[in-house]
């Protein structure tokens, strides 16, 4: 194959996150040069539809000039300010304000930060911090879940239960405690019902904190729907069940949003959709619709009380980014805010998700397809070698590698997680005619698949 300059240029300068560096240096990446809407154009001007939402964070497309007008307004104005040592700007405090107000559980403070990891790194350290002003400093360990997703720094990739985000990198730290995935379709017992395996994953939980003695547990981590896991959606009771566990240990519940906020499910946070209340949020991605970085943590009242008690003690809140709360990104955020409530884009996300999600179960039907599902603009198919024995494809066949690069040859962005997922997850401005072009391309590159498997034997156990 041969690569084009850029491409070259490319492999010889960049390391890709998330990239076999190996075969990179055979293939060369995918190089965009723009987008608008839901599509964008590689440097030979071939659309396609950004079915991902960049990382699940475009949510207003590409585009945007509101936006665009929101940073360069902020950049010509004030590029650039801090919150440290007591200094404070316009965008941050009313970012803040709009984050208070439309925040799912009561929130005393905003504490910003640039990336989903980030956010979570903070939710571990406030936790700690808090338990240490409230005089109980062995109530520190974190739990967190089997395929949950919470970034990749040093804690948030503890945190992460994903091997390939630990594996070599001397993962995990300390004091990180990983309980089951509810992920009904590949770890429900034979014949458990979706209710009883949602009772069993809370009873799980519950016997963890006990065995390790609640005064050692300090928080549980989880997403409303797991992303980068599979895009799993929980039995409709698990939240309610592992939120009474947790409130019966005084364990802080950290609901990780950073790609259900904002309208992915349909409502404004996915824990509304999926029906529970916890302590603290982590938000990031479409907080600015991914065009400038971005994340934020929302601190309740006790939370905030341990910190102000702290700083009191030691002289400082020691913890912040050069970036946190950067003006140009605030500003970024607060006009996001105000376009998605202008154009009701939640309501009409909940609108268009029906739709959506009978497309991608339609695709439930197809030979190579052992599961497809989701919620609101956001779902998965799983590809299996055998649909009744739910046996996946031997990893080295590179079967959901190859879907995505048929995928993209039909002129449609998608991802492959682990486990043979493949996950779609559109920007929310997504029209119904392009949801219907979304899972036509699918579904032909899921043909084109199938037929590959077919030729190459692949199915062979
Ligand atoms: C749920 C969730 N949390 C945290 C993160 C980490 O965010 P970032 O990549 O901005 O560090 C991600 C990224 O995809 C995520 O999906």
């Amino acid at each position: 194959m041969t690569l084009s300059n850029l491409a070259v240029r490319d492999v010889e300068t960049v390391i890709h996150p998330y990239t076999n560096l190996a075969t990179l240096r055979e293939s060369g990446p995918l190089v965009l040069e723009r987008g608008k809407g839901v599509f964008v154009y590689d440097t030979a001007g071939k659309p396609y539809i950004e079915g991902m939402a960049g990382l699940w964070c475009t949510a207003l497309g590409h585009g945007n000039e509101e936006l665009v007008e929101a940073a360069a307004a902020q950049m010509r104005k004030l590029p650039f300010a801090h919150l440290f040592n007591a200094k404070s700007h316009d965008p941050a405090i009313e970012l803040a304000e709009r984050l208070k107000e439309m925040a799912p559980v009561p929130t005393s403070k905003v504490f910003f930060c640039n990336s989903g990891s980030e956010a979570n790194d903070t939710q571990v350290k406030l936790v700690w911090y808090m338990n240490n002003a409230l005089g109980r400093p062995k109530k520190k360990k974190i739990i967190s879940r089997l395929k949950g997703y919470h970034g990749v720094t040093i804690a948030s990739a503890s945190l992460t239960g994903l091997p390939v985000n630990q594996r070599d990198f001397d993962l995990p730290i300390a004091g990180i405690l990983q309980t089951g995935c509810p992920h009904h379709y590949r770890f429900a017992q034979e014949g458990e019902s979706e209710e009883d395996f949602a009772t069993r994953l809370a009873a799980e939980l519950e016997a963890m904190i006990v065995r390790e003695g609640p005064d050692t547990v300090a928080a549980f981590i989880a997403e409303p729907v797991m992303g980068a896991g599979g895009v799993i959606v929980p039995p409709k009771t698990y939240f309610a069940k592992i939120a009474q566990v947790c409130r019966k240990h005084d364990v802080y519940m950290i609901d990780d949003e950073v790609i259900c906020g904002f309208g992915r499910l349909g409502t404004a946070f996915g824990c509304q959709a999926l029906g529970f209340v916890p302590d603290g949020v982590s938000l990031a991605k479409a907080l600015t619709s991914g065009y400038v970085p971005m994340a934020a943590v929302m601190v309740s009242e006790p939370m905030y009380q341990a910190l102000l008690d702290e700083s009191r003690k030691i002289g400082s809140f020691g913890h912040g980014f050069t970036y946190s709360g950067h003006p140009v990104a605030a500003a970024v955020a607060v006009k996001t805010l105000e376009i998605y409530a202008r154009d009701r884009l939640f309501e009409a996300v909940a609108q268009k998700a029906p739709r959506f999600q009978a497309r991608l179960k339609a695709l439930g039907q197809h030979p190579l397809v052992g599961e497809a599902r989701g919620t609101g603009l956001i779902g998965a198919i799983e590809l299996v070698a055998d649909t009744a024995t739910k046996r996946s494809f031997d990893p080295k066949a590179g079967v959901g590698p190859r879907a995505v690069r048929f995928a993209e040859e039909e002129g449609l962005i998608v991802r492959f997680l682990p486990g043979d997922s493949i996950s779609v997850c559109p920007p929310l401005i997504i029209a119904p005619a392009e949801i219907d072009a979304l899972f036509d391309r699918l579904g032909r590159a899921l043909d084109r698949t199938l037929d590959w498997v077919q030729r190459e034997q692949v199915r062979k156990s």
